[in-house]
């Protein structure tokens, strides 16, 4: 049988290294035995933005990029949306099985104990200026709930591991409702916990006059879908942060408050915001050829958002179920949105040019989400917000999978310094502006 190891020879000494390789991949650590001589520092790997580089070993989920497969924990991520609910997808993603009836109810109880935030986090977030977007104030407002929490700075200790897993994925909805209602100027709708989790968000985001506030099954049932299929995306930018910020052993509120941030980002979770002004902005089917043209020379000056990903080179298959999903909520709500038809034919002339071909750039999450959003009348500062409620427990199963793994240390890059050689001190009166 073949050697599982990997031959390199150093043609600057002429000397020949064997390295193992373990599931495919190579320690990078064990190149720094590669060196010219004793003040050498060793062989490094550089590879800016990860892009060839596993940071962890984990088993939450799985990407097959070029198939377009994604998977929690064994089952594929379109058979949950279509067979089990929000909350139970997130008990398998935190636990590694699906739940049994009785370990469902448990869990559910727990979270609904917990939805109540305290009554200073309600003045705190009633404190932002009328027009805050409602992503800062869900960053804000998490990384303030670390300060009603001090003991969940003791992350080697289990039990509070999970009590503020449990805190965090309970109030994450209550603070993105209250966000919204703020900017609204409305008053904030406290937690209803007869309801289930999707339910009960909606009631906080939309109650107003009527006195029992009874979203449509279908509508609940959507959001439940979104939810699955925003869960966890293993090792994207945000939970790169959540575990890297997780890493210094900072408590789970002040890291979630950083994979918020890193969320927030056009690039990231910021798409579906982005695709929606971009649909708005084109506004007809006949504005579209013009425009896609536009992107591919960089005369539109952005590119084609909620399309293209870092590890799909398929159809995401996320966004096929959103594409599928968008038709349910348009009969539910009795309209289609308009957007829809811009968005088909984007799709349609994108798929068969060669510049999106050959670049493998397909529909991704963001692309259709949007769409459904605007269709339960959600505005677009909140669909981030949408995004970042359900990816909590991703970044939260993650972050508990670091601190129990004995392979994890704190993170820290090296680099490959370009800048001066040390040089002698310059005299204000001496320089040169
Ligand atoms: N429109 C036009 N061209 C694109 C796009 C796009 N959306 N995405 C990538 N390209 C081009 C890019 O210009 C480059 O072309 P060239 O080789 O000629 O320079 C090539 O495709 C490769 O792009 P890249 O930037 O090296 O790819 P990446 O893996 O670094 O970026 C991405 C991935 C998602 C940031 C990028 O595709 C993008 O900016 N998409 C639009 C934003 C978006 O929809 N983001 C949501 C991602 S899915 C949800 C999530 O992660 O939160």
């Amino acid at each position: 049988m073949a050697k599982e190891t990997l031959s390199i020879t150093d043609n600057r000494t002429g000397k020949t290294y064997e390295v193992p390789i373990t599931d495919g991949t190579i320690r990078t650590a064990d190149l720094r035995q590669i060196r010219t001589g004793e003040e050498d520092f060793g062989i490094m790997g550089y590879d800016p933005a990860f892009m060839n580089t596993a940071s962890c070993r984990s088993a939450i989920t799985f990407i097959d990029g070029d198939k377009g497969i994604l998977r929690y924990r064994g089952y594929r991520v379109d058979e949950l949306a279509e067979k089990a609910g929000w909350t139970e997808t997130a008990f398998l993603i935190l636990n590694g099985e699906l739940p049994t009836k009785a370990q469902l109810d448990t869990w559910e109880g727990q979270i609904k104990n917990h939805t109540f935030v305290h009554e200073n986090v309600r003045a705190l977030l009633s404190g932002f200026r009328y027009d805050a977007h409602p992503m800062g104030m869900l960053m804000g407002g998490v990384g303030a709930l670390s300060t009603f929490y001090p003991e969940a700075k003791d992350v080697l200790d289990a039990v509070s591991r999970r009590r503020q897993i449990t805190r965090l994925i309970a109030k994450v909805p209550t603070l993105a409702a209250w966000a919204y209602r703020h900017s609204r100027g409305l008053p904030f709708v406290y937690p209803d916990p007869d309801l289930s989790y999707s339910a009960n968000f909606l009631r906080m985001l939309k109650q107003n006059q009527e006195p029992h506030y009874d979203p449509h099954p279908d509508v609940v049932k959507a959001l439940d879908v979104l939810f699955i299929l925003h869960a966890d995306h293993e090792q994207n930018c945000s939970t790169n942060v959540m575990r890297s910020i997780g890493s210094s052993q900072a408590d789970p509120y002040s890291a979630v408050a950083g994979a918020i941030s890193a969320l927030w980002g056009p690039l990231h979770g910021g798409a579906n915001e982005a695709v929606l002004k971009m649909l708005k902005q084109l506004g007809k089917v006949e504005n579209v050829a013009e425009f896609v043209k536009q992107v591919k020379d960089g005369s539109a000056g952005q590119r084609l958002m909620g399309f293209g990903h870092r590890v799909y080179k398929n159809y995401d298959p996320r966004a096929k179920v959103i594409k599928q999903l968008a038709d349910k909520v348009f009969a539910v709500v009795g309209k289609k949105n308009p957007l829809l038809e811009v968005a088909l034919e984007l799709e349609r002339i994108a798929l068969s040019d060669e510049y999106f071909i050959s670049r493998k750039l397909y529909p991704n999450v963001d692309f259709y989400s949007g769409l459904i959003y605007e269709a339960l009348e959600i505005p677009v500062e909140m669909y981030t917000v949408m995004f970042a409620i359900p990816r909590t427990v991703g970044w939260l199963a993650q972050w508990e999978e670091m601190i129990v793994d004995k392979e994890q240390k704190i993170a820290r890059p090296r680099q490959i310094y370009t800048g001066y050689d040390e040089r002698p001190f310059t005299a204000m009166a001496t320089r040169k502006g």
